[in-house]
């Protein structure tokens, strides 16, 4: 059979899906596999062990990052794919895992069919990509791109106050590979779109333009603490409604903005959080994205000035900490055109456009030839556990990815 006539077994991909899907599974059919808890561990031991089971060659980074290579007749730098298999704490099963196992299935499909490639190809899965236990996000891949430091992600602290290099070798994956100088002729990622756009202009695949940036805030408020019967209103330093003052100005500036500036806090915690206590402290994140790098900048200082002005009318104190900060990327003009002609010649619909979601990806861009597939997501849902994409897509994503990496690959 010829290479262009192979396809992926949806069946077999759909099986490793729900299996590993079953690892850390929460009510509703989502995820929780927080990076580098006992759940991501189980994770990656199941899926290290199909890495092994296809005869992988497989390494293990000193972030964590896991890569399995399959060799090719030529012995040069791989044709990269894969994603993550960490979740948020309320996470769908497609998030990340698809394009991990996807790539897997792309292996099993050439073993079965007998072929090697020109260049190797790889499969990996990066450390903590969501960055919901530690920030930032795409970290992994970062370090394993020399996008960030490794000593500096080793040093983070976890929502749970756990440093990354402690909880990496609590779970046996603090790897020895070097990390910052891998080189990938070019990389390749498959993700379902966790947004609206394909489902409702009813496509079937998305090449993927670029990633947004992102900018994540912590800020941590000091008021003081008061009898909420007794403290007339001007004599407050109420910390809790100084951290709803902030999430109302960012939703109006993203609104008044347009465009493609969001922005979230997702994150707002009170002390002492109780119904007559005047809050004392607030802890609160913000995330901002924009396709934009002039328009991100510009969102972040106007919010600055907003919130110096609310924290110093209320009288509370602020401390900032930034958690992550990435400029948006355009992907590789050839890339993006491999995708959307892979597509075409496989009948599917296919639109371009950017991603709202960070990715691994991201971190690729500026130093190989990078591209995404997406496929949709029904009702836009993800980080929930309601996340959720048919077969029929999966299989048309999955299929983009096996003939876009064997058209690399050669
Ligand atoms: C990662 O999933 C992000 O976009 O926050
Ligand atoms: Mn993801
Ligand atoms: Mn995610």
């Amino acid at each position: 059979m010829r290479t262009e006539d192979l396809h992926i077994n949806v069946d077999r991909l759909m099986k490793r899906l729900d299996t590993l899907a079953g690892i850390g599974a929460i009510e509703g059919g989502g995820v929780c596999r927080l990076a580098l808890t006992d759940e991501d561990r189980l994770g990656r031991d199941l899926v290290s062990g199909w890495m092994e089971e296809l005869g992988l060659a497989v390494t293990v980074d000193r972030i964590g990052n896991v890569v399995g290579i399959r060799q090719g007749r030529e012995d040069c730098p791989p044709v990269l794919t894969g994603s993550h298999i960490d979740s948020v704490a309320t996470g769908g099963r497609y998030d990340g895992s698809l394009g991990v196992l996807a790539g897997l299935e792309a292996m099993a499909v050439l073993d079965e069919a007998g072929v090697t490639t020109r260049k190797p190809i790889g499969v990996a899965f990066f450390t903590n990509e969501e960055g919901a236990r530690f920030a930032p996000d795409m970290m992994g891949s970062g370090v394993h791109q020399g996008m960030l430091d490794l000593g500096e992600m080793l040093d983070i602290r976890g929502i749970d106050g756990r440093r990354v290099s402690d909880a990496l070798a609590e779970i046996g994956y603090a790897g020895s590979e070097s990390v910052g100088a891998f080189k990938a002729d070019s990389y390749l990622e498959l993700h379902v779109e966790q947004g609206p756009v394909l489902e409702q202009e009813g496509f079937t695949i998305g090449a993927v333009e670029g990633v947004q940036g992102i900018s994540w805030t912590e800020y941590r408020l000091t008021g003081t603490s008061n009898h909420a019967g007794t403290t007339p209103m001007h004599l407050r330093k109420d910390a809790g409604y100084v951290a709803a003052a902030i999430a109302v100005e960012a939703r109006r500036l993203a609104l008044e903005m347009g465009g493609t500036q969001v922005a979230t806090v997702g994150v707002s915690e009170l002390r002492p959080n109780l119904v007559n206590v005047i809050a004392a402290e607030a802890l609160l994140t913000l995330d901002l994205r924009n396709t934009k790098e002039e328009r991100l900048q510009w969102a972040e200082a106007r919010l600055n000035e907003l919130i110096e002005g609310i924290v110093s009318e209320e009288g509370v104190g602020v401390q900032s900490r930034r958690l992550a900060r990435f400029e948006p990327v355009t992907f590789d003009p050839d890339m993006i055109a491999l995708v959307e002609g892979t597509a075409q010649r496989l009948g599917c619909r296919v639109k371009r456009l950017p991603s709202g979601a960070g990715h691994d990806a991201q971190m690729f861009a500026p130093n190989c030839p990078t591209g995404m597939i997406f496929v949709p997501s029904q009702g836009g849902i993800s980080h929930n556990v309601a996340e959720y994409t048919a077969p029929e897509d999966i299989r048309a994503g999955a299929d983009v990815l096996l003939q876009a990496l064997i058209a690399r690959a050669g």
